[in-house]
């Protein structure tokens, strides 16, 4: 049964007019080696944490870069369809706006049971956050065109709901962004008519004064700032260039050729105070940015939307590893026929992207040495190819190869068509309302003095991103289940409410 709105009652737990202060004693283990005898010791302990979550939901600007490709049209479109109740026909019938495939907005959580009931509650009534329908939305792109032809173009939503949403979408522009075609695909050319001027430095400068102008023309509390453009190629990460926050500033200055668009943006957010969140996979937190983030206490999250192929094979491959199953072979081919796909052809942006999809197994493997032996890995291949034809349905076949019990073999075959736009864009939602949430989150542990944010590498966002980014010495989590319960977690610490740790003892004496 689904319950709109509950109220915890527990000591652990106060509602404050501004805020919910919550107590939450944290059971976790302390593993030791013995220098004698080598033996392990595992030592349960628990540590007390104090939480402090502002419930101040603020007026929230969204400012995409990319906002005139597939993915920013169909967030634009889909939030206007939801927010005007807009319906069209199909030939299907009629078809109502939702927000299916947003974990904050169509997604449940479990708070116990009534009279042998279980009892749900939407996950956005764990924590107060802001709704998509009140997104105040802008960005740049480096194509000039408005957002109502840019949706045309992308060929995502319905022909009866775009005709409806046209008047809507007429005057929404993007911003001219910052175009360097070394760092996307030659193919990318034609559509760059609104590009920003100048040195490196200047165009940093344009962004930040972009931005300003933005909060205070909408008069905005605060701003999110999200990349959904292209994906870029790796920039290199070269000792005197972009390691260290200062050598990256001093590199801006000196107009150094391989500081990319996307860490141009992200220097420019993280000296504004706005949190950047990267949904393509080039490596845009070179450390000179991360460094300059924790300097600055500034949210940074990425890398690169989990919504396919990836995200079933964080599911799929936890699931073998966890039965004792062993992957052997993982081949996964990939064909696409949008503008993404088309810049994904060029070999050094595909190699980005091979990059992220590649790591994904890694601690599933890691987890388990008595399938795999020291080194071992499973073959692991991905490949995409452009088909225009398919535009932007993208279809993800893999194929799973393990051994089994006393040398068998299983075969498991997928076909996934993944719609990829609107795959993506409830991912771009929830990412920008659960790091605006996050940034409104305080906590100490037992023995600190006093409360404060998480770091700003936010890894509460990896359940929706391909690869982590994670602070150095933190371990980084692929397998979905783990990270979707890392985040439901912690938001019902916030509010006083156990984790959901699946025992169900209540009903087994
Ligand atoms: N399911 C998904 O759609 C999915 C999943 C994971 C990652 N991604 C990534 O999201 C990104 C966007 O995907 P899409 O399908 O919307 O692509 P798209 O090509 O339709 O849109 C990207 C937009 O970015 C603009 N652009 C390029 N460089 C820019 C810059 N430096 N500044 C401002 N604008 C710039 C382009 O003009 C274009 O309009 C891609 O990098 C893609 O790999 C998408």
């Amino acid at each position: 049964m689904l319950v709109e709105q509950f109220r915890v009652e527990s000591p652990n737990v106060q509602y404050g007019e501004d805020a919910i202060s919550s107590t939450y004693a944290y059971q976790h283990t302390d593993v030791e080696r013995s220098e004698a005898d080598g033996s392990w010791v595992v030592r349960p302990r628990v540590e007390n944490y104090e939480f402090r979550t502002d419930t101040r939901v603020p007026k929230l600007g969204v400012m995409l870069v990319g906002w005139g490709g597939n993915n920013g049209t169909t967030v634009t479109g889909g939030i206007l369809a939801n927010k005007h109740g807009i319906t069209w026909m199909t030939k299907d019938g009629l078809k109502k706006p939702n927000y299916f495939g947003s974990l904050t907005h169509a997604a449940t959580v479990r708070v116990g049971n009534y009279r042998g009931e279980e009892i749900h509650v939407p996950f956005s009534s764990l924590l107060p956050m802001v709704h998509p329908n009140d997104f105040v939305l802008g960005g740049w792109d480096i194509s000039g065109m408005n957002l109502a032809d840019a949706m045309e173009r992308a060929q995502v939503l319905d022909f009866e709901l775009q005709k409806q949403l046209v008047p809507l979408m007429r005057d929404m522009v993007p911003l001219p962004g910052i175009y360097d075609p070394s760092f996307i695909a030659a193919n990318q050319a034609e559509r760059a008519d609104n590009v920003i001027k100048g040195s490196k430095a200047q165009q940093m400068e344009t962004v930040r004064q972009q931005i300003r102008q933005f909060k205070q023309d909408q008069g905005v509390d605060k701003v999110i700032v999200l990349w959904t453009a292209n994906t870029e190629r790796y920039s290199e990460v070269i000792e005197g260039l972009n390691d260290t926050s200062d050598n990256l500033m001093k590199s801006i200055e000196k107009d150094e050729a391989e500081v990319s668009p996307s860490t141009l943006y992200a220097t420019a957010c993280v000296l504004e105070g706005v949190p950047f969140i990267n949904g393509s996979p080039q490596n845009t937190f070179v450390p000179g940015l991360i460094d300059l983030a924790v300097q600055h206490n500034v949210l940074i999250g990425g890398d690169d939307f989990k919504s396919g192929q990836t995200k079933m094979k964080s599911v799929l491959v936890d699931f073998l590893v966890g039965a004792g199953i062993k992957p052997t072979s993982i081949v996964s081919y990939n064909h696409l026929g949008n503008n993404d796909g088309m810049n994904l052809s060029a070999p050094q942006t595909f190699r980005s992207k091979e990059i992220s999809k590649s790591n994904v197994v890694d601690d599933m493997v890691q987890s388990n040495s008595i399938l795999y032996g020291p080194g071992e890995h499973p073959d692991h291949v991905v490949v995409i190819k452009y088909v225009p034809y398919v535009a932007d349905s993208k279809r993800a076949m893999d194929e799973y190869t393990s051994e089994i019990f006393l040398g068998g073999r299983n075969t498991i075959v997928m076909h996934n068509t993944c719609e990829d736009s609107l795959l993506a864009a409830p991912i771009i939602m929830d990412l920008v309302i659960l790091a605006e949430l996050v940034t409104r989150i305080q906590l100490k542990k037992d023995g600190q003095e006093q409360l404060r944010g998480f770091h700003p590498v936010a890894v509460l966002l990896s359940y929706l991103t391909k690869a982590p980014l994670v602070p150095s010495g933190t371990p980084v989590v692929n397998a979905l289940a783990k990270q979707r319960a890392m985040l439901e977690n912690v938001f019902r610490a916030c509010v006083g409410l156990p984790p959901e740790n699946n025992m169900m003892l209540e009903f087994k004496c």
